[in-house]
């Protein structure tokens, strides 16, 4: 039995397992899924070929890619109890909110899938099909837009866009959200995952370890950093302002969103990425407002406080470019990374151990019970 270590905040540096599937270099600022670089992978590879490789370990060839890409089309329809339930939702709410609540519906649906210990590879296609689908109908509905097709022809990508636009996304607006979803797919034990694995480790099941993930993923400090970066932006208005807004967050303590990360002591390889094509889709769009208060954005956020961009930096105003509603950045975030939450929780499950660490009591002992009428 190891002995009682120091307590490690966060569980900063804790090596909680052993996994095959990403690896991050923090201090050169690498990122691997399965041995590939992330920069070929957003250079050459497409949302669908990560997703394979995140499951099966190795990259597919032509007939295992055709082949999911059809199981993501046949994969994307709701039961029709989750359409009617969808659309009883109040359409103010979050997004993040109506992912977490129908992905834990959708489970009664597929009894299969929700036995202890229960997950497949056919469950993880389900789950990263269908994602698109729900935020589509809901999105929709409070928009106001014609009911969605299943368009078999599109890519995940394609297919999320035109769920979000209701319209056919441009060959460089697929790409760009392509390349997002590519970028976003995984990231070793971030929290999300981690508390994916951990509901695995219960010998629980797929949808709701998916569950418990989304519910992670919302928080700014996690996967709603990108919102905020947007909000910030706006605050901020003029790239002559950005000094002095973030001079005064600084001295307020407050977190300049997009920016530093418990891996990374350098940029993070998603944000150079994404910074291209936060250019390149402002270009393409006559918009580089964006690109420009970001560009100096770092350089101030640098200079004062020595933090580089992390993968939200960006990634908001790429969504924000191909016309995204802000509170669906998130949400899109999840459509991505339940590959690798997947695809964590099939591994989990190949190795399992409950994954239970300790705490150090800090608190009182030995006190005497004192019965209720003679408490003061
Ligand atoms: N703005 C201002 N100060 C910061 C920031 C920031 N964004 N990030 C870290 N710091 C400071 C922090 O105040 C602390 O300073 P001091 O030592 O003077 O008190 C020091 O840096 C260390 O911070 P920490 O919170 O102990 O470091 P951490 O490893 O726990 O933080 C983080 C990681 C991502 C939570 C943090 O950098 C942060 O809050 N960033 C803003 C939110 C954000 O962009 N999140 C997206 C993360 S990447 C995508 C994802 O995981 O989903």
């Amino acid at each position: 039995m190891v002995e009682p270590s120091e307590v490690q905040r966060g569980l900063q540096d804790v090596v909680a397992l052993e996994s095959r599937i990403c690896f991050i270099d923090g201090v050169r600022g690498r990122l691997l899924y399965d041995g590939y670089d992330i920069r070929d992978l957003a250079a050459r590879s497409t949302f669908e070929e990560v997703a394979y490789l995140l499951w099966y370990g190795r990259l597919p060839n032509r007939s295992q890619l055709d082949d999911l890409a059809q199981r993501f089309v046949q994969l994307r329809t709701l039961p029709e109890a989750i359409d009617r339930m969808l659309d009883e939702f109040p359409t103010t709410v979050h997004p993040m909110d109506v992912l977490r609540t129908t992905v834990s519906a959708l489970a009664l649906f597929e009894p299969d899938e929700t036995k202890p210990g229960s997950s497949s590879i056919g469950g993880a296609q389900r789950l990263t099909a269908v994602l698109p689908t729900i935020l589509g109908r809901f999105h929709r509905r409070r928009a106001g837009l014609p009911a969605l097709e299943p368009r078999k022809e599109l890519s995940a990508a394609a297919y999320l866009l035109y769920a979000l636009l209701n319209r056919e996304p441009s060959e460089l607006e697929a790409r760009a959200l392509d390349v997002a979803l590519i970028l976003h797919a995984d990231h070793e034990l971030n929290a999300s995952t981690f508390a994916a694995r951990v509901t695995a480790s219960t010998l629980s099941d797929l949808y709701s370890a998916v569950t418990s993930a989304i519910g992670t993923l919302k928080g700014p400090l996690h996967g709603g950093a990108n919102e905020r970066v947007m909000e910030l932006l706006e605050e901020i208005g003029t790239v002559d302002l950005v000094e002095e807004v973030v001079k005064g967050k600084l001295s307020r303590h407050e977190r300049i969103m997009g920016f530093g990360h418990r891996v990374y002591k350098v940029e993070d390889p998603r944000a150079t990425i994404l910074r291209e094509w936060s250019r390149k889709l402002g270009e393409a769009k006559g918009n580089l407002r964006y690109f420009e208060l970001l560009k100096k954005l770092e350089e101030v956020v640098h200079r004062e406080k020595g933090l580089y961009p992390n993968v939200d930096l960006y990634s908001g105003s790429v969504y924000a470019l191909l016309g995204i509603p802000r509170d669906l950045f998130t949400p899109i975030f999840a459509a991505s990374r339940v590959a690798g939450w997947t695809a964590h929780v099939l591994e989990e499950y190949q190795d399992l151990r409950l994954i239970r660490p300790t705490a150090k009591y800090v608190g009182a002992t030995d006190l005497r019970y004192v019965p209720i009428a003679e408490r003061p």
